[in-house]
């Protein structure tokens, strides 16, 4: 991979105080990327930003904030334009999912989860995206889930609401074909993160073999958006379970999803 593309450049990384977004920092800092760091929990992100500059001289931006509050993305939009920093990398991360039967889900969490993980990632792309066509740089990366390949009983909404983050990032590409800025779309199976606690499951026996390190899984992300590949599952076995889907019939994959998410 190389570090000098991103060195000096500047990234967004929403949900970044802690899993996954966290690791999009540490790495992104290894490769000299200033960052802007954005979630609720300040005091995660001023630990993060304490240990990342210990190894690395780059910029690191703290934003407490929730995204989900009213106008939230238009308001950092504005605020990092109004400091005059442009952002040449969106890493959409920020995002949550909620286990067991929907209609025993609280509405109100279910209808948050689904304007987290789907409109403020829609709109925080809508708001950065037009600076960087028409600067000829830069990288979207969306993280969607590899639940997105199947319907997922047990957690319906949520693997629905990450189809429309799958779909949404692989036709988004196929828009900016012609840009010089591309979008990325990363699915991860499970992984070693607060997902399952915020999530509200216990790991099941398919989870805990699956399981991977996140840093492993922003890893793949990051190469994946470095070579514009519009698409990326980390993990052999997240992969084949992906491409397998394809190959049986939709009730029975949405059987066996059920049973992996509760018994498996
Ligand atoms: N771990 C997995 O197994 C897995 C698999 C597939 C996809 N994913 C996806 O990966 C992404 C990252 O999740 P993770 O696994 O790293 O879980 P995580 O450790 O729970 O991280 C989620 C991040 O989202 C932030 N967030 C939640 N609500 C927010 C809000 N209203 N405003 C701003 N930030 C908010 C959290 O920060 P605060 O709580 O501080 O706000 C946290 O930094 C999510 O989109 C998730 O759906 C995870």
């Amino acid at each position: 991979m190389t570090s000098h593309e991103l060195s000096g450049k500047r990234a967004l990384v929403t949900g970044a105080s802690s899993g996954l977004g966290a690791d999009f920092a540490r790495q992104l800092a290894a490769f000299g990327t200033n960052l802007v760091l954005v979630a609720r929990r300040a005091d995660r992100m001023e630990q993060l930003k304490a240990e990342i500059e210990k190894s690395h001289a780059v910029e690191i931006d703290v934003i407490p904030m929730d995204l989900l509050a009213e106008g939230a993305p238009r308001r950092l939009y504005d605020d990092l334009a109004a400091r005059g920093q442009t952002i040449d990398v969106l890493i959409n991360n920020a995002g949550y999912g909620m286990h067991g039967p929907f209609l025993k889900q609280d509405w109100a969490r279910q209808e948050a989860m689904l304007r987290l993980d789907m409109l403020v990632l829609t709109e925080l792309t809508k708001l950065f995206l037009p600076g960087m066509v028409a600067r000829d740089y830069g990288h979207v990366l969306q993280v969607s889930s590899a639940i997105a390949y199947q319907p997922a009983p047990t957690y319906a909404a949520y693997a629905a609401a990450k189809s429309y983050v799958l779909f949404f990032g692989e036709a988004l590409a196929f828009e900016l074909r012609k840009t010089a800025v591309n979008c990325t779309v990363l699915s991860p199976g499970i992984t070693a993160t607060e997902f399952l606690d915020v999530a509200g499951q216990k790991p099941t026996l398919y989870q805990r073999l699956f399981m991977m390190q996140s840093d492993a899984v922003v890893r793949t992300g990051l190469k994946a958006m470095l070579a514009r590949r519009p698409s990326v599952i980390p993990g052999f076995g997240n992969t084949l379970l992906a491409f397998g889907v394809r190959f049986i019939p939709r009730r029975a994959i949405t059987r066996i999803a059920y049973f992996l998410m509760k018994y498996g």
